[in-house]
């Protein structure tokens, strides 16, 4: 139990990193805060007009889920790596050291989901990518993906992962009411403009 602790912790650690945020601060592009959606996400260093940060967002956030499933997984196994995982998406939501105010989950999401069952992540990956070409709506492009994640499990034959899929599809709905209330009103930005 005790190791458990520590792959969740270790988990929560490298997910609470906020690599969007310091990235846009390294490279002069401002305060995110300030900037879009306010997010510290991939989406919102993009509207800095920087598709280099953009993308290094995007990597790093992705790369941190990914790398607390393979850390844990290669130290202690199945289990834990999917609660490293998971407590790596609840580090980029809800990190210490931004006063628990952190991001909408998407990349992070996307990056554990490729390490723990990679058909689903990439089903996910995909189901994020059409949804954007048909709508350039950064938001609901995860809104659907993230939705899908349960659905691609029971199809693609990884039942086990299924609860926690529920509970961060729950978090990421969450954590996007305000891009919900958005969409609703035919208010939300799309990719590309600013
Ligand atoms: O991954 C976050 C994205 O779904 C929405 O970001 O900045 O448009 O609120 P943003």
């Amino acid at each position: 139990p005790s190791l458990l602790a520590l792959a969740a912790l270790l988990g929560y650690l490298l997910g609470s990193i906020p690599f969007g945020m310091v990235l846009a601060r390294v490279m002069g592009l401002g305060n995110l805060r300030d900037i879009g959606s306010g997010n510290i996400g991939a989406t919102n260093v993009l509207r800095t007009g920087s598709k280099t940060a953009a993308a290094l967002t995007l990597i790093l956030d992705g790369g941190k889920g990914a790398a607390a499933v393979f850390a844990v997984r290669a130290w202690i196994g199945e289990d834990a790596a999917q609660i490293a995982g998971v407590m790596a998406f609840f580090g980029h939501c809800f990190p210490v050291w931004l006063r628990f105010q952190g991001g909408k989950g998407v990349a992070t999401f996307l990056g554990l989901m490729l390490a723990l069952y990679w058909p689903v992540g990439i089903a996910c990956c995909l189901t994020w990518l059409a949804t954007a070409v048909v709508s350039r709506i950064s938001s609901l492009s995860a809104l659907v993906s993230a939705f899908s994640s349960a659905i691609w499990l029971s199809l693609l034959g990884q039942p086990s992962l299924i609860a926690a899929a529920i509970l961060m599809t729950l978090v990421i709905f969450w954590r996007h009411k305000d891009n919900v209330a958005r969409i609703a009103v035919g208010k939300e930005s799309r990719i590309g403009r600013k």
